[in-house]
């Protein structure tokens, strides 16, 4: 058996490692249009950063993996084909900055209908709006009529951080086709390859529509959590309580459960803004307004949480932190991957930024090109600021040598075991710590001498205070 999978990216670079990992008689091949990425794929400098991908792509490079550009010739042959591109928020256009951008899924529909074989299973994997099977199906249809292809969905729920082992352990397959015979042939053969190392009982199957909405209400309600979390953040900081108290106290609850209920600086990735505006979208053109607007309150909420934090910043600093050195702890948008798409860490540089702060990012695997990148992207250089403003530096105590503050954007393990003594006695004083993962001890860095906040807690004090003021 031969699969192709088109897009080497975060979803189709691990996912296909694991898949040649676990079936050594099944040839893999991840095709893609980028010349540099493939390139990378087939060092040892992979254009991925996962813990684990490495060893598994070296154990299975060259015996039944790899990685190439030669897309057409890869796709006659094979038997499975995974769509693996990505689909981005649309720009332009009806649905601009709320619909996904299915050019690349159409695209590679075309190549398929091109080159694949008579009887190809065409298996979308990346995140697509609800029927978009559909038109993979009529444009197969139209231009290789003669071909007969059956058309699944298999949405990836793999995290970035933990690619490896979310695809070794998945709490679930999903695998939706159509109810004929021979959709459910082809749901089979893809069955076949997962069970070789997932437990039958976790594979679940559906019709292709449940399929492609379950990932993007698996995102939605995921994201919904965080931002009802963030919601409390602002709230324990108004009353005195503590978000990790409540976080701890609700997720007690089985029937809430305890994950995803850390408040933070704002969830990031590129999925869940991105799927839930996706899903408002459909909504909308469903005629569904009420049910639009609820989930788009979740992005609104994130963006809000990602505003406050850098208004906490600049009054905290004594409302100004122009020409202040900020050394900012973290761009990926959560830790052990060098994937900084929606990073919360992009939008409060850019905002702090614009309040003219000069910035030491300081990210264990981002690259400073990425980082610079993103903020053009977002506006951050518009408003006459220097790019010199922001410079990189991997160490952390060289990156707070001369800073006024660390921000904590990103939960790296290593920020946690840092020697704060030692860093608090190279910087300007009062030294700030803005703790936006509730990452480091608080108690520990007040008694260092730090002025330290976090997320949601501490509110006791303003609240004290401010009474006191009224009295
Ligand atoms: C995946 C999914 O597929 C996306 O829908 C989901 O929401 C997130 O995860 P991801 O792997 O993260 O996307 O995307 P990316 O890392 O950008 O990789 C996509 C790859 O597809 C890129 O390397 C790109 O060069 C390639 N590509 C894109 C093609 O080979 N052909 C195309 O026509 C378009
Ligand atoms: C998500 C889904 O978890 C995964 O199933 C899907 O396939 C792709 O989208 P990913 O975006 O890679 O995965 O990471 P995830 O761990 O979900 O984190 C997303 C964002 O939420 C990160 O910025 C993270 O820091 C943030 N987050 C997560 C919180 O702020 N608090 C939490 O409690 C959990």
């Amino acid at each position: 058996m031969k699969i192709c999978a088109i897009g080497a990216g975060y979803v189709g670079g691990p996912t296909m490692a694991k898949i040649a990992e676990k079936c050594p008689d099944i040839e893999v091949v991840v095709v893609d249009i980028n010349e540099k990425r493939i390139a990378e794929w087939n060092t040892d400098h992979l254009p991925v950063f996962e813990p684990g991908l490495l060893e598994v792509v070296k154990a299975a490079r060259g015996r039944n993996l790899h990685f190439s550009t030669e897309i057409e010739s890869n796709l006659v042959d094979a038997d499975i084909v995974f769509i693996c591109v990505n689909t981005p928020t649309k720009t332009y256009g009806e649905g601009a900055g709320k619909a996904a951008n299915v050019t690349y899924v159409e695209n590679c529909s075309r190549l398929i209908a091109r080159c694949a074989k008579d009887g190809a299973i065409i298996v979308e994997k990346s995140t697509v709006p609800v029927r978009t099977a559909e038109t993979v199906k009529k444009i197969l249809h139209h231009r290789a009529a003669s071909r007969r292809f059956e058309v699944l969905s298999n949405p990836e729920f793999l995290a970035e951080g933990t690619a490896m082992s979310d695809l070794e352990h998945p709490n679930r397959v999903l695998i939706g086709g159509d109810t004929t015979p021979a959709g459910q042939a082809a749901i089979q053969a893809v069955v076949d390859v997962y069970a070789r190392w997932i437990p039958r009982q976790n594979i679940l199957t559906s019709n292709v529509w449940s399929s492609e909405l379950s990932k993007l209400t698996a995102n939605a309600f995921l994201a919904q959590r965080v931002s009802s979390i963030n919601a409390i953040s602002a709230l324990c900081e108004k009353t005195g309580a503590d978000v990790s108290e409540v976080s701890r106290a609700i997720g007690a609850d089985e029937r809430i459960g305890s994950r995803f209920l850390n408040a933070s600086v704002g969830f990031g990735g590129s999925c869940f803004q991105k799927d839930i505006l996706n899903l408002v979208y459909l909504c909308e053109a469903a005629g569904l307004p009420e049910v639009a607007e609820y989930w788009h309150q979740v992005v609104i909420m994130n963006d809000y949480q990602k505003r406050r934090f850098a208004t906490h910043v600049v009054r905290t600093m004594f409302n100004t932190v122009a020409g202040k050195r900020l050394a900012i702890f973290g761009f990926a948008f959560k830790k052990d991957t060098n994937d900084t798409r929606e990073s919360a860490a992009i939008y409060v540089c850019r905002d702090l930024l614009i309040e003219r702060a000069h910035l030491v990012i300081c990210d264990p695997q981002v690259e400073p090109e990425t980082a610079l990148q993103d903020l053009r992207a977002c506006g951050a250089f518009d408003s006459g600021v220097d790019e010199s403003n922001v410079t990189f530096n991997p160490d952390p105590y060289e990156a707070t040598s001369g800073a006024d503050a660390i921000l904590v954007l990103t939960e790296w393990d290593v920020f946690r075991d840092l020697d704060y003594e030692r860093i608090r006695e190279q910087m300007r004083l009062p030294a700030f710590v803005f703790d936006g993962r509730n990452l480091l001890s608080g108690e520990q860095l007040t008694q260092l001498g730090y002025q330290y906040s976090s997320i949601g807690k501490n509110g006791a004090a303003a609240v004290d205070s401010s009474h006191a003021k009224e009295d």
